[in-house]
């Protein structure tokens, strides 16, 4: 019997941690082929995760680049619908909540193609924000919800979408266990900064709302070069773009600003950081997955089980709070699972063998 075929749409960073796992399980059982949007395109935002991560080269590169949202949304889906109009797969895979999910989904419903949407049914209830509009307009669409917690599925059922959804678990749970020995044997990040275990905060900022408000900005710069130990900062491109626009300073001796760096180097750095501050939904929960408490430069978060037990703390970019958050206790709970032990590719596989 001819093998069902499936497309994978991704195009951003966090897409590709999520498809790793995914992609190796689906091969043994499907044709699987790869539509990489080309959102994001530098090496270290893109071929160094497919390097490290083992991903198959891409069977399509769309090379839309950056834009507006309209513009490199509309652009992706003219050519997924070619593609998909050419290719004709049983059902089409997204990933996530960047335009390149939004982009897939729409080309493939619209097709009247299957569409199973991996990470459903968070919600931030944040309409600011892209990846917001993002979430809902592909979960609504979608056939198949794959979902990574108890309040995702909280949040489908409210929407109507119970009938769809599923809970599998957090698949970036699935690459951090395959990765985070790899990470300690081969990353020399840590070396390199002569950093050591404890002795460093890792921070990371890359949001709309922080990055393209002056002030919101300059506040998280204030409070990182304002706490007690050194601060590695690996600088998302549009966080460079805005720091030099806004021509933001700060006391440059506290932190130590890199570029963007690979999977297993993120990995190892969340490993041996004192705590982690973050505005990425990914990285909050990996440093949770590696037991560190993490400061959230959000005002929300849609991993929620995490801030109700503790593990993390929302500081906004008010610059006291971050300070207060990142010097001071935890009052938490002990460690738990609230998105799955690690097995969701193998749930998401069993649920398409029993659709398609
Ligand atoms: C996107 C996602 C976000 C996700 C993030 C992970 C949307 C709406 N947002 O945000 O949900 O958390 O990816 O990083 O899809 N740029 C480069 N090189 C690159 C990629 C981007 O220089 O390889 C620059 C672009 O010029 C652009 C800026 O970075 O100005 C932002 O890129 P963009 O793709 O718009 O979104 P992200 O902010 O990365």
């Amino acid at each position: 019997m001819k093998k069902k075929k499936i497309i994978s749409v991704i195009g951003a960073r966090p897409q590709f941690i999520k498809a790793a796992p995914l992609t190796r399980k689906l091969r043994q059982v499907y044709t699987e082929k790869i539509i990489h949007t080309g959102q994001h395109y530098d090496r270290n935002m893109s071929d160094l995760f497919f390097k490290e991560l083992k991903i198959p080269r891409p069977d399509y590169n769309l090379g839309v680049g950056s834009g507006t949202h309209g513009e490199q949304t509309g652009k992706m889906l003219i050519q997924i619908e070619g593609i998909l109009l050419k290719e004709k797969p049983d059902l089409v895979i997204i990933y996530g909540d960047t335009n390149s999910t939004v982009a897939g989904a729409l080309a493939a419903v619209k097709l009247h193609i299957s569409v199973a949407h991996v990470e459903a049914g968070l919600r931030s209830h944040n309409r600011k924000m892209p990846e917001e509009h993002n979430r809902i307009v592909s979960d609504h669409v979608s056939d198949l919800l794959f979902v990574p917690s108890r309040i995702g599925m909280d949040n489908l059922k409210r929407e109507g979408l119970s009938d769809k959804a599923y809970l599998v678990g957090d698949i970036m749970y699935d690459a951090l266990l395959e990765n985070i020995k790899i990470a300690g044997k081969r990353s020399q990040i840590c070396r390199d900064h002569d950093v050591c275990i404890n002795d460093y905060y890792l921070a990371t900022v890359h949001r709309p709302a922080n990055t393209d408000n002056a002030k919101n900005l300059k506040n998280i710069l204030q409070a990182l070069s304002s706490l007690d130990l050194k601060v590695i900062f690996p600088v998302h491109p549009r966080t460079k773009k805005f720091i030099k626009h806004h021509n933001l300073k700060w006391n440059t001796d506290k932190i130590l600003m890199i570029d963007p760096i690979g999977y297993l180097d993120i990995l190892n750095l969340t490993l041996h950081a004192r705590r982690v501050l973050t505005d990425s939904g990914g990285l909050q929960k990996e440093a949770f997955y590696l037991k560190k408490e993490v400061v959230v430069l959000r005002e929300e978060s849609e991993w929620k089980e995490l801030v109700q037990y503790g593990w993390t703390r929302l500081a906004g970019a008010d610059r006291s709070k971050i300070v207060k958050f990142t010097v001071g206790n935890f009052k938490k709970k002990p460690f738990f699972y609230p998105y799955g032990k690690g097995d969701t590719s193998e749930k998401i596989i069993q649920v398409l063998r029993k659709f398609l």
